[in-house]
């Protein structure tokens, strides 16, 4: 028994924040940003919008597509990093938004591969018959969190959701994903307040994300690039036989140093970091409604899904759509 995607969605908030209006907000210039990240603009929430009003509109178009009602869903699992409340988890929040009352609804954070995370844990309960129509969502209000002061980071996030729906199928769908962690470079990319911490920072003001991104950059092309490989031999594929790559879009360099070690040329990799920026969780299933809904990714194909992100996490997911 595999899981396989029977629709897919995506919401982008209205708002939306050039480089120009960055230049005058911190020490930077449009150039800058675009040739060393590839971003020219990004979505950003509007006030009082959180990450579970993202993740409905989301949810409800991969529905439509799905051609699914709130009765049929019997899963929700939620990536976030940034849930609107501590709990009831968005997740639940979603369910209640969605009118499905009953089923297992959760969240989980794995910083910006919570949508790998979400998507590989979702697929092991259809696999094994404990559900038969999951909600696979990644949302993210990252610019929330971000210290608007700080030229490195702020930047390079955007707001937005992406979300799918599987249902159970003989074939595949889902041959393998592949999920990783290590916490010995929790100090390169955090943010680093919380509830248990006490929300010191927060209240003195002094909380936001902060990144070593010249040592996360490197880790992540090195990583992402064995990621690649790995996936691609647990599953016994070549990457000739790969029709698209769906990265993480965190920059364009990472992005086209993975296409260049899969051999891939740019127009078989959805790109849409120049439009959204860096959403976090929200940015894998972004770029697969993307590229779904333009038509350039078409039924049968064979797509390769990776992200990378704080902690440090990182995983992969290899789908026949
Ligand atoms: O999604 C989770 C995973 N995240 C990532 O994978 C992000 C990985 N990192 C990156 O994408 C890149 O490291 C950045 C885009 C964050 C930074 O690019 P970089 O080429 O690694 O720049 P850098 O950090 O080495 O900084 C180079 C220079 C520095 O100035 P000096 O010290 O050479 O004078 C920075 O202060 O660029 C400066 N700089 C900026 N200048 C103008 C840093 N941010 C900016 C900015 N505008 N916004």
């Amino acid at each position: 028994m595999y899981s396989t995607i029977v629709g897919t969605g995506s919401y982008l908030p209205e708002r939306v924040l050039t480089n120009a209006e960055l230049e005058k907000l911190v020490d930077t210039t449009d150039e800058w940003i675009r040739t060393r990240t590839g971003i020219s603009r990004r979505h950003i929430a509007a006030e009082g919008q959180t990450t579970t009003d993202l993740a409905e509109q989301a949810a409800r178009r991969a529905m439509e597509a799905a051609g699914v009602g709130p009765g049929d869903i019997d899963l929700i699992c939620v990536g976030t990093t940034t849930p609107d409340l501590v709990f009831p988890n968005v997740g639940t929040l979603l369910q209640d938004r969605l009118g499905i009352h009953g089923c297992a609804a959760f969240s989980l954070e794995a910083a910006c591969s919570s949508f790998l995370y979400a998507l590989g844990v979702a697929d092991k309960f259809v696999r094994l018959g404990d559900a038969k129509c999951a909600l696979v969502v990644g949302a993210e209000t990252l610019t929330r969190i971000v210290d608007w002061t700080d030229r490195g980071t702020c930047v390079l996030f955007g707001d937005g959701a992406g979300a799918v729906v599987l249902k159970p199928s003989k074939d595949p769908g889902i041959i393998c994903t592949r999920l990783h962690s290590d916490g010995r470079y929790k100090d390169l990319l955090l943010y680093p307040d919380g509830v248990s911490k006490g929300f010191g920072l927060v209240r003195q003001g002094k909380a936001g994300v902060q990144m070593k991104g010249n040592e996360v950059y490197k880790f992540a092309v090195n990583t992402l690039g064995g990621l690649v490989s790995e996936t691609l031999e647990a599953c016994g594929v070549a990457r000739q036989d790969l029709d698209w790559l769906i990265p993480h879009q965190a920059n364009i360099r990472i992005i086209e140093a993975i296409a260049r070690r899969l051999d891939m040329p740019p127009e078989r990799v959805i790109v849409t970091i120049a439009e959204q920026g860096n959403t976090s969780a929200a940015s894998v299933p972004l770029a697969l409604d993307t590229g779904v809904r333009d038509g350039r990714i078409k039924r049968g194909q064979l797509l390769l899904l990776e992200a990378f992100g704080g902690g440090f996490t990182w995983g992969s997911a290899l789908i026949r759509f």
